[in-house]
């Protein structure tokens, strides 16, 4: 398991423990953040799994592919550390994540 604090919109912190062969978004969702509506399901068409990452965070992952920039680029709370969450293996994630969920559009 990979331990990951999450940051709610209310400012709220939740810790949870994600099992390391689910996407980040299916890691919150089992984690019981229900913010992030994940309308989708993972198919990376919607856009409501946005969350943004720590620097260091970010810079480790492999980049993300063209749907999901173009994706990313149509929500107005974008920042250059912002990624779709169920384009995000959780195994690539280090113990101790801190992950906050973004604003909603
Ligand atoms: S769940 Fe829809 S894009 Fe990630």
């Amino acid at each position: 398991m990979t331990k990951i604090r999450v940051r709610l919109r209310s400012g709220e912190e939740k810790d949870i423990a994600a099992q390391e062969d689910r996407s980040l978004m299916e890691a919150l969702r089992d984690g019981g953040v229900e913010e992030l509506l994940a309308l989708c399901g993972g198919c990376c068409s919607c856009a409501t799994c946005h969350v943004i990452l720590e620097p260091g965070v970010f810079d480790a992952l492999d980049s993300m592919n063209v749907d999901e920039d173009d994706l990313l680029d149509s929500s107005s709370h974008r920042r250059a550390t912002s990624r779709l969450s169920c384009q995000v293996p959780v195994n690539a994630l280090p113990d101790g994540a801190i992950i906050t969920v973004a604003p909603e559009d």
